[in-house]
């Protein structure tokens, strides 16, 4: 059955405490709202977005993402709450699921369970031993009677422990009808949208409680929130990744973004982060290693090494304390200290302790290019930009500020000086 989805995302997010809309914190690199869209977007084609706090600043980020996706604007002043927000909304299929923005732990199977089933509304319930905070689910025999908000609630009904995770699966027609009819007269102020089950009853009609986990269904409003759901974002992106067959050392030490992918056999030891677009195949990532938006296949870095966006390492050694950044490095070992920054090395070249690509003049990036085979000593600079031909020797210490021809030698020190007995002249003799 084809379904429509409209994603609530107009509130304002005031426990959230941040300048940044509430549905753009990331979860594991990803907006919170994208992992939302996501699932929508795999089970509908006809997902509808309503904003209004800060809305032109989440739409503009959501269609640098997305095609197809369509907006909504909220009438806020005039009509607040959740049912305010679908004032004016209209969707294409004969169904339509509501969520909520700031769930982004629910799952695609999650979201076809609420479909399926021919109740008039499915709405999804939790069970929980301390329900405040929530609107309370009123059934009986089976059956939703009525959805009542903590702040409407009789004493007898705060005690109610299921509760409304706020996602509803409900015939368009009746949300064509019951939501021109919603009214603010409850201790809110408010147009609510768990009104229509109350409309829906005493229309006859059947509101299907649908239990779902809590985890999955936790809105994030806080900052304390924003962590507990990357906790069980990573929990679940490190437990697929090791059925796929990524080795993982004391995995709770190991940060994984959502958009990084692994093939082959990859070893990520502890303290790893593993962030942005990164593609990994046959990798090993020692303690402590920082890999951002890189591709890095048969090859190892770390420990404590940093490979920042852009690199790209082949069949490459790199050692504890090289940071390497927008770099592609093809059969390369730098084994300690080094920087490497718009540069390209290839293989066979070996590069010595403190090396440093010198690729920035305080205005401009500039590359530095390294052939085969170039051995290049300790403590080298490399003044971009400047290119390393194949089957060079650079002597240690060397300031490279000119161009190197295959075969070459390069060579710059000044010549060392010493002097007789200086040190007890200094210190004097005892
Ligand atoms: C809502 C439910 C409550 C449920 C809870 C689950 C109502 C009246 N109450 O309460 O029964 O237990 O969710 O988390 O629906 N939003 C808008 N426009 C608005 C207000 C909210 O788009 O004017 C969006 C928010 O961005 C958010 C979602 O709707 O994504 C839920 O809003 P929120 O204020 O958190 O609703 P609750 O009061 O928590
Ligand atoms: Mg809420």
């Amino acid at each position: 059955m084809s379904i429509s989805i409209v994603i609530l995302a107009a509130g304002q997010g005031t426990r959230m405490k941040s300048e940044t809309p509430k549905v753009l914190h990331t979860i594991s690199g990803k907006p919170m709202l994208f992992h939302a869209i996501d699932a929508a977007q795999a089970v509908s084609d006809d997902v509808t977005v309503v904003l209004y706090h800060q809305a032109e600043r989440i739409e503009s980020e959501i269609n640098a993402h997305y095609e197809n996706i369509h907006f909504h604007l909220q009438d806020a002043q005039q009509f607040p709450g959740t049912g305010g927000a679908m004032k004016g909304v209209h969707t294409k299929h004969s169904r339509t699921l509501i969520l909520n923005g700031d769930m982004p732990l629910v799952t695609e199977a999650s979201l076809r369970a609420l479909t399926a089933g021919d109740a008039d509304i499915n709405m999804s319930v939790i069970k929980l031993e301390n329900p405040s905070g929530y609107g309370r689910v009123i059934i009986e025999n089976g059956e939703v009677r009525e959805i009542v908000e903590q702040k409407d609630c009789t004493p007898e009904q705060l005690n109610v422990k299921t509760v409304n995770a706020g996602i509803y699966a409900v015939n368009t027609e009746l949300l064509e009808r019951y939501i021109p009819m919603l009214d603010n007269n409850n201790a809110q102020k408010e147009y609510y949208l768990t009104d229509i089950v109350k409309m829906a009853v005493e229309e006859g009609r059947t509101v299907h409680p649908v239990f779902v986990e809590e985890e999955e269904f936790k809105g994030v409003n806080s900052k304390l929130d924003l962590a507990h759901a990357e906790e069980i974002m990573q929990r679940r992106i490190k437990e697929a990744l090791m059925m796929q067959g990524v080795i993982m050392r004391l995995p709770e030490t190991i940060y994984i973004d959502c958009r990084a992918t692994f093939e082959g056999e990859c070893i990520l030891e502890n303290g790893v982060s593993i962030e942005g677009h990164s593609r990994l195949i046959k990798a090993h990532i020692k303690a402590g290693s920082v890999v951002e938006d890189s591709h890095i296949e048969n090859s190892d870095v770390g420990p404590m090494g940093r490979i920042r966006p852009g690199s790209v390492l082949k069949d490459t050694h790199i050692g504890n304390f090289v940071e390497v950044k927008k770099s592609t490095l093809t059969g390369v070992k730098a084994g300690h200290l080094a920087y490497l920054g718009d540069a390209s090395i290839d293989e066979g070249s070996n590069i010595g302790a403190g090396v440093i690509t010198c690729n920035y003049d305080g205005k401009a990036k500039y590359p530095t290019k390294i052939g085969k085979n170039v051995f290049v000593g300790s403590d080298t600079q490399l003044v971009a930009p400047v290119t390393v031909e194949d089957d060079v020797m650079i002597a240690a210490g060397t300031t490279v500020n000119k161009d190197v021809a295959q075969g070459e030698l390069a060579i710059s020190r000044t010549p060392l000086k010493r002097v007789k007995n200086f040190f007890y002249k200094f210190f004097g003799e005892n």
